[in-house]
């Protein structure tokens, strides 16, 4: 697969096929994005949105969030989980507001962040600035795995490494917004853990796990 090509194939199905009111897709400002991605990191959409606009009718921007405190934060997060994310959430905002003074647009800088590893850091550069920033999650873990016919556990070092390696190559120098979306969209909507729908799907003549009638196997399960 051409990376053009393939950004172009995902980037058009994701304008008519994909999810596009999401309400953090709305204003999508690095504080609205990050705290976003934080609440998805284990949590259904579903589950997340009204979460999510309690959370910023609360704390609008990074420096209401980096004045807040800790009972607020958690009251906000009660209901969600993993309540780790909240306290490294708090601890990001007062960082970039009391540390690095304004929100950062380099990858390695967003790396600095409590909390924010890669995915996150390469969510934030796609949703937020629209810029090139690669992004690998359960979802597209689980896309590339079958549409390259990659073998093994996908969270293993070696297959972790092949995935980042293809999302460094196949993301795009622009629409990096949509590209990403479509990823996330194709992995949630069609390209699902069980019972893909491949017939719908706008990569399918290109898929080694489709032609090769692996779909099932792939992405290879965790021994028990
Ligand atoms: N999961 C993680 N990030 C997401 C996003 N921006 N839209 C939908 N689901 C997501």
């Amino acid at each position: 697969t051409c990376p053009d090509l393939f950004a172009d194939t995902v980037v058009d199905w994701q304008k008519t096929d994909g999810r596009n009111a999401l309400p953090w897709q709305q204003d999508p400002s690095p504080y609205r994005v990050m705290v976003s991605e934080l609440m998805l990191q284990q949590t259904q959409v579903t589950t997340v949105i009204p979460y999510f606009q309690r959370w910023m009718q609360k704390l609008p921007d990074i420096h209401a969030l980096a004045a807040a405190d800790t009972d607020t934060v958690m009251a906000l997060w009660q209901g969600l989980g993993y309540y780790a994310r909240a306290r490294n959430l708090h601890k990001a905002a007062k960082y970039i507001v009391h540390d690095l003074g304004e929100f950062p647009f380099e990858l390695n800088d967003l790396l600095t962040i409590p909390g924010i590893g890669r995915y996150t850091a390469g969510a934030i550069r796609s949703f937020a600035y629209d810029a090139y920033g690669p992004i690998v999650d359960g979802n597209v873990r689980r896309l590339f795995c079958r549409l390259f016919g990659i073998e093994g556990v996908p969270t293993t070092s070696a297959v972790d490494k092949k995935l980042w390696a293809l999302a460094d190559l196949l993301t795009p120098k622009q629409n990096n917004r949509r590209f990403a979306q479509a990823l996330l969209d194709l992995g949630a909507t069609v390209c699902k853990p069980k019972q893909a729908d491949c017939l719908s799907c706008p990569l399918q003549t290109q898929c080694v796990a489709f032609n090769t009638g692996r779909v099932t196997e792939l992405p290879t399960a965790k021994p028990k």
